[in-house]
């Protein structure tokens, strides 16, 4: 078996006396799709904003390609080339579809291509940008206000900034949330056309995407995992029927 691109060792955030993270070590493999899920409260959230940097963990370790990352910052983490999309939106509703995706370009620059070569640098944000546009299917919206997008449009976007650096780990907190079933499906095959040439680490409460989408499953439960492996192993698992599945999600 090929090793781990990104994986957690023993990892805890702890807030006051509240274990959100607690004792999670898990696994994260290149063409291949992860998905935890879990009820609202469960620790996904915090696990995603471990990964990408956006916390600071309590204790344990974060290994991306053998490296601990697990003290570093977000921009850091960014630039080694782990993408987060965030369960709120992180578009800037006034600037156009494609600022906002030459923004998100923009800081996976090195610091040295920010200064020393200003107007190369600026060509190659503005392809990454287009090119990242052209990925999730909004390349001829660039220049609408991105207020102007539908809901499922945003989160196409939204994922689209998280392209736009270039990176090898996806790491995607509830995509599908809010969406009609066409955007649905929509973001599902866009998700499958990535699964190749991404890590990813995807956490949705929608469990038909799951199902189609992930080659692994981790059930958390108050921070713990309660169950990783196999779609079809956690289909089939007592605890998790008895814990999660089946049980509908109050909104
Ligand atoms: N910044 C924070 N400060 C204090 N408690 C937090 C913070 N973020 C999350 N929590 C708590 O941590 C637990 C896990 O939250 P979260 O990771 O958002 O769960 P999920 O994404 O699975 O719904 C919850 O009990 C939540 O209230
Ligand atoms: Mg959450």
């Amino acid at each position: 078996m090929t090793e781990a691109v990104l994986r957690t060792e023993r990892l805890c955030k702890h807030f006051g006396g509240l274990a959100a993270v607690n004792e999670v070590s898990l696994e994260f493999f290149s063409d291949q799709v992860h998905a935890v899920i879990g009820p609202n409260g469960a620790g996904k959230t915090t696990l995603t904003s471990l990964l990408s940097g956006d916390l600071r963990c309590s204790s344990g370790c974060i290994y991306l390609d053998g490296k601990d990352i697990a003290g570093l910052s977000a921009d850091r983490i960014s630039q080694r080339g782990v993408g987060r999309s965030y369960q709120k939106t992180n578009i800037f509703l006034p600037f156009t579809v494609f600022e906002n995706c030459r923004i998100a370009a923009q800081s996976r620059l090195p610091s040295s291509m920010r200064f020393i070569r200003p107007a190369l640098a600026y060509r190659e944000v503005m392809r990454e940008a287009e090119r990242a546009l052209e990925q999730v299917g909004l390349a001829g919206r660039g220049q609408e206000p991105a207020a102007t997008l539908s809901h499922g449009e945003q989160r196409q976007l939204e994922i689209a900034m998280t392209l736009a650096t270039r990176p090898r780990v996806l790491l995607l907190d509830e995509p599908l949330a809010g969406m009609g079933s066409e955007d649905s499906a929509r973001m599902v095959e866009l998700l499958q056309q990535l699964k190749p040439s991404h890590a990813m680490l995807l956490v949705e409460h929608d469990m038909d995407a799951v199902f189609a989408l992930a080659d692994r499953l981790t059930v958390m439960v108050d921070g713990r995992v309660l169950e990783s492996g196999t779609p079809e192993a956690i289909r089939a698992s007592a605890a998790v029927q008895e814990a999660y599945l089946g049980v509908e999600e109050p909104q």
